[in-house]
């Protein structure tokens, strides 16, 4: 008896102080001197992402579709015969562009960058931005989900990575259009030549410092929360703006993990996106520096706990169990499938979601394709309100000009009401997702 008390009264004791030095360890990290979680400027509303392949651009494509809805901005979306996409690899062209998603405040589906076009359409205060990932992994990844869609890949034996890297020249035919995915294609995506020598180093270094004339930011993939953060400051949104649960991931078992000398041969076909990855990771760590590490590193912990708590939300409380796509019940979360070879995961909601969560949740693991059609309607249907209530008025005025004439926000200012329409489960649930509101951070 007395035993056991005793043994009781220790367990309590390491408690007490696992607790204390935790809650210090805590209290510590909110009090360096930081940025504040809540900027008091109005948030940046016109935004070019430029999309690119294989590279967490869909999770990052998700948190701008879902701001733009919760913001009513209106997002560029393709018209429907470019498919969800701005009828990619050809150059991006207004014409590709749906007209009753006109003008926009932001644009984030694939094109082929072309600068002159973007900023003809695009408002003047517009900021770039894009994401590049590590060349390696990048082209393992687009050598396996586009195993089928690629000539250059399918008539590699077995679909052997090495089969191709020995004698890529072989197997790569520029001319046709599905060769975009098997030679340089961040550099093709951004409007570059994916086919100029790689002994033309001049040619990789201009590229790199025209890319980053136009770009404000260029995220990277191996740090997407740390390019997350800087996206945030630089756009002046808030915490909860960013976060996200991960889409378009693929299964463990069809990954590939790459043998010793293959990283090297990667990077030699690829040398212009190799090139532009290690010099935009340099001035990613930069900007990295510039804020401090050390906040940098507070915030990234701060976004991956509303993160977790948004993901326990939604999934009663347990992480999500990741399923394939014939074992997800609700259709439109059924995510695109390359090929029958390479299982891209996708999440279903428990069917006992509460409602006030459930839109959020839903949009959050919203496959790409279903997400661009869903706006689209969205937007269809608010241009048909819009023009019903100008009609009275403007009915003189040429069809031209009612097109245009959807309200433009260039900024959300943030004393205004938050929306009271579909998107109320996002702002009545917001507290929840963000620690320490009235920003503890900054004291
Ligand atoms: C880019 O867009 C501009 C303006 O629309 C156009 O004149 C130009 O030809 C385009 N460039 C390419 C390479 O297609
Ligand atoms: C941007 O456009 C606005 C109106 O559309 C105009 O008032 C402003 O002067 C322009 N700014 C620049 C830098 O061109
Ligand atoms: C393809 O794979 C099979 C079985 O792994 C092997 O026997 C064959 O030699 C391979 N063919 C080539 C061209 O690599
Ligand atoms: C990115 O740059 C940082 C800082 O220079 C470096 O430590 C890191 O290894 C680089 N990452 C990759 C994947 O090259
Ligand atoms: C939904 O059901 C699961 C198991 O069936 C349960 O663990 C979870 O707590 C439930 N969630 C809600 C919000 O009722
Ligand atoms: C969003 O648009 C709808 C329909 O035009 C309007 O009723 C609502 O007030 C708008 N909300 C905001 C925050 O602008």
């Amino acid at each position: 008896m007395m035993l056991q008390k005793m043994s009781q009264k220790k367990i309590f004791l390491v408690l007490l102080v696992i607790c204390t030095i935790s809650f210090l360890l805590t209290m510590e990290a909110f009090h360096l001197r930081c940025p504040t979680l809540h900027s008091l400027k109005p948030k940046h509303t016109n935004i070019v992402f430029l999309k690119t392949h294989k590279t967490a651009s869909s999770t990052m494509q998700n948190i701008l579709f879902r701001f733009a809805e919760r913001n009513n901005l209106t997002m560029a979306l393709p018209k429907l015969n470019c498919g969800h996409q701005f009828c990619y690899p050809q150059f991006f062209s207004s014409h590709f562009v749906h007209p009753h998603t006109l003008p926009p405040n932001m644009i984030s589906s694939h094109m082929r960058f072309n600068k002159t076009a973007l900023q003809c359409l695009m408002p003047n205060d517009t900021i770039y931005i894009t994401i590049l990932r590590e060349p390696a992994s990048m082209f393992e990844s687009l050598f396996t989900y586009y195993s089928r869609h690629s000539g250059s890949f399918r008539r590699v034996p077995n679909s052997s990575l090495e089969a191709f890297l020995a004698n890529p020249l072989h197997y790569y035919h520029p001319e046709e259009a599905d060769s975009v995915y098997a030679h340089n294609t961040l550099t093709f995506d951004l409007g570059g030549n994916k086919d100029r020598s790689a002994t033309d180093v001049t040619y990789a270094q201009t590229f790199a410092a025209e890319v980053e004339k136009v770009f404000s930011l260029v995220m990277i993939s191996e740090y997407f929360d740390e390019s997350l953060v800087l996206l945030r400051h630089l756009l002046s949104w808030d915490l909860d703006d960013i976060v996200y649960i991960k889409l378009n991931v693929r299964t463990e078992s069809s990954k590939k993990s790459l043998s010793p000398g293959l990283p090297g041969k990667i990077r030699a076909w690829n040398s212009i996106d190799a090139y532009l990855y290690d010099y935009f990771n340099a001035s990613l760590w930069v900007k990295l520096s510039a804020l401090g590490l050390d906040c940098v590193a507070k915030e990234v912990y701060l976004l991956r706990q509303a993160q977790e708590r948004l993901t326990k939300s939604c999934f009663g409380g347990q992480m999500p169990v990741p399923r394939s796509a014939s074992e997800i019940k609700n259709k439109d979360l059924r995510p695109w499938q390359p090929s029958e070879k390479v299982g891209i995961i996708g999440y279903d909601l428990p069917l006992n979601i509460s409602n006030a969560i459930k839109e959020l949740c839903l949009k959050s693991i919203m496959p790409e394709v279903t997400y661009t059609q869903k706006l689209l309607q969205s937007q269809l249907l608010r241009h048909r309100r819009s023009l019903q209530n100008r009609t009275p008025q403007m009915s003189n005025i040429p069809q031209q000009t009612k097109r245009t004439t959807l309200p433009r926000h260039s900024q959300v200012h943030r004393n205004q009401p938050p929306p009271s329409n579909a998107q109320g489960p996002a702002s009545t649930t917001k507290s929840k997702f963000t620690p320490n509101q009235g920003g503890g951070i900054t004291k």
